[in-house]
């Protein structure tokens, strides 16, 4: 979808619950913050919650309308709101503690390019972490893009994990109101 069409989603309705994601919550329970980047932020429910954690960060995407619903919640100023598309915006290297991609759904090789980009942001031992619907999800599991070739996959995301200390590359179930949900995770460290 381009960044007309996301507007025009966010103009119509909130697309996404104002909490985060329960496994990214998680995994980021006990990780001392830092300098975070949340690629593809929508409406920036991972954005806020990593601030009121502490973390410094940035919050990109090329939907407008999407943001200004995040910054309408940021009455501190805590996030960088940042419209941009993130197949094109850079930083700098070594400058991040973590980046966050969730729910982002681009075809290839725009994907896996912009996780190398994005490895290459990190300080050592800064973390990645990769959450979004898996391409079994179409068969077996509820909701999300049905269109396979730009669904995650254990086997589409090894390329990258292999630049990367690996905690966990795995399918993981995601409960719904609609029923289980099956999502990708990545979630790995740059080499010290
Ligand atoms: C499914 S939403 C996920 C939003 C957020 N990460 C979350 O989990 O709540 C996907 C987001 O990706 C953004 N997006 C898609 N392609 C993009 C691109 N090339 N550059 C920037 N943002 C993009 C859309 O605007 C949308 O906000």
């Amino acid at each position: 979808m381009r960044a007309g069409e996301w507007d025009q989603r966010y103009a119509e309705s909130r697309q996404w619950s104002a909490e985060p994601n329960r496994l990214v919550a998680e995994l980021l329970a006990d990780v001392s913050p830092g300098d975070a980047v949340d690629l593809a932020a929508g409406e920036g429910r991972h954005a806020l919650w990593l601030a009121g954690q502490g973390w410094r960060v940035t919050a990109v995407d090329f939907s407008d309308v999407g943001l200004a619903r995040g910054r309408e919640q940021d009455s501190a100023g805590s996030v960088a709101w940042v419209t941009a598309d993130v197949t094109t915006w850079s930083t700098g290297p070594d400058s991040l503690d973590l980046v966050l991609l969730a729910y982002l759904h681009l075809p290839e090789p725009e994907f896996s390019a912009l996780l190398r980009r994005a490895v290459g942001w990190l300080r050592p031992g800064g973390r990645l972490l990769v959450l979004g619907h898996d391409a079994a999800n179409i068969e077996h599991g509820v909701g999300g893009p049905q269109e396979p070739a730009i669904l995650h996959s254990v086997d589409r995301l090894a390329g990258v994990a292999a630049l990367l200390d690996v905690d966990r590359l795995e399918q993981v179930r995601r409960e719904t109101p609609a029923g289980t949900a099956l999502d990708t995770l990545l979630w790995g460290r740059r080499p010290a």
